[in-house]
């Protein structure tokens, strides 16, 4: 979501003659997009300010920006922190920023940090930053209204609100027909997304992806985040009527205990989760599945703990996103629960739902031997097999090695899947 924000912000700032550079010793500007989901994001960026102010007390006339979750999380507190900061700008205030630097230019230093309940920077077409000229990410709607207890996104990112589907669709289209052949969809909730206006029907999410996959079934459509609360079924048949909707749910479970998934006041239980996985395999037998887990919540017993192991088995994930908890200011399990599960108990849960996540990765992959993928090219592999080496990725999001020759990020190959080790499956071209 920052990515594709940072992409928002080289937009409005190109518009206002401002070019990117990527050398740092060169910059008159410097913004750093923040994230505050965990304390361990902001520490990264706070160890980014200190190389910033390094700069600055060698050119003061550098001026430096904090933009995104942080720098609506503390807002004015980071003018007095003594990193040099001259700008502090929330995720709902970007298109300021011109005026807001030019004054930072003139020597008054600017906060703007006002949410608000409209804007999607739906107008603005994104400046593609540090791509690989195939994929491609589109926001589609801002903010949550989730309020899971231990998240800090909803005081950070403010209300959702969803994105007009017609200018989503013509991003779509431009960046289709700038050569791209990967878009992925992205929302905090993506099957709450709802546009109603006075002239069209009300579009949700499965009716926004179908606009989208129409564009060409050379566009693969990928999108993130669902919630197991909304997750429709209705979404899961627009997915089988696409073979470019890519087979591939991002559904985070966040705890295997009805009880801890109260605590987090996620709205669903261990069994709804479930059987919304049945669903999934039901319905689209080829669908791969990845979620989140958080380990170590307020109160989370032994048990409970247990519980997300037997949960992943159960569930047989293709990936996962483990974190250990982190309290973060000002949420409802800051205000309501106690941080009480012991730093080291969180670490050693932690490691044991990694060792056990990354065994059925490996099965995941193991399982795939034999079978044939049509993989989308993004690039050179980084690690030759023993010719020239292409990297892409399967409609499930698993990434593909294989030798080739012609093969150009973009186009699409058919690979037969030969090796597989924990990190990558090695294939071979069948359709050459
Ligand atoms: N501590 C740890 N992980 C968190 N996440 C969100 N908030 C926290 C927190 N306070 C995780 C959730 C979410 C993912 C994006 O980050 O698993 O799905
Ligand atoms: Fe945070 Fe929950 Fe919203 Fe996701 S759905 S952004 S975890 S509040």
């Amino acid at each position: 979501m920052n990515f594709a924000d940072s992409e928002v912000v080289a937009s409005i700032l190109g518009e206002s003659g401002f070019e990117k550079t990527d050398n740092i010793n060169l910059a008159d500007l410097i913004l750093v997009n923040t994230c505050s989901i965990r304390d361990n994001a902001e520490q990264r960026v706070w160890g980014r300010l200190d190389l910033f102010r390094s700069l600055k007390r060698k050119r003061p006339s550098l001026i430096i920006g904090v933009l995104g979750c942080m720098a609506e999380r503390l807002k004015e507190q980071l003018l007095e922190s003594d990193k040099k900061i001259d700008l502090v700008v929330g995720p709902d205030a970007y298109r300021d920023l011109p005026s807001l630097v030019n004054a930072a230019g003139e020597g008054h230093k600017g906060v703007n940090v006002l949410l608000s309940r409209e804007e999607t920077y739906a107008d603005i077409s994104p400046v593609r930053m540090d791509t690989n000229g195939v994929s491609a990410f589109i926001s589609i709607m801002r903010g949550c209204n989730n309020m899971c207890a231990y998240c800090v996104v909803p005081y950070t990112r403010g209300a959702e609100r969803s994105r007009d589907p017609h200018s989503i669709v013509k991003e779509a289209k431009d960046i289709f027909n700038h050569g791209y052949r990967e878009v992925t969809l992205l929302g905090q909730n993506v099957d709450s997304y709802l546009w109603k206006d006075s002239e069209t029907k009300a579009i949700s999410f499965a009716n926004l992806l179908s606009m989208v996959a129409d564009i060409s079934p050379l566009l693969r459509v990928r999108f993130s985040t669902n919630h197991p609360k909304d997750l429709s079924d209705d979404l899961l048949y627009v997915m089988t009527q696409y073979n470019n909707i890519c087979k591939h749910i991002h559904l985070p479970v966040q705890s295997g205990s009805s009880s801890v998934l109260q605590r987090m006041n996620r709205k669903y239980d261990r069994e709804w989760y479930l059987d919304r996985v049945k669903r999934i395999r039901q319905i689209i037998p080829d669908c791969t599945l990845s979620t989140d887990i958080i380990t170590g919540f307020c109160g989370e017993t032994e048990t409970e703990h247990n519980d997300t192991i037997s949960l992943l088995k159960e569930a047989g994930f293709d990936f996962a996103y483990m974190f250990k908890y982190s309290e973060r200011p000002n949420t409802r399990a800051a205000r309501h629960f106690k941080d009480d599960v012991p730093e080291d108990v969180k670490t050693s849960r932690l490691n044991e739902i990694i060792n056990i996540q990354n065994h059925l990765s490996a099965v995941s992959k193991k399982n795939e031997i034999g079978k044939s993928f049509e993989v989308l090219t993004e690039g050179v592999a980084k690690k030759a097999i023993s010719g020239p080496t292409m990297t892409g990725r399967t409609s499930g999001n698993k990434v593909v090695v294989f030798e080739a020759t012609d093969v150009k990020p973009g186009d699409y190959v058919i690979v037969t899947i030969e090796k597989a080790t924990s990190a990558t499956m090695t294939g071979r071209i069948s359709n050459q």
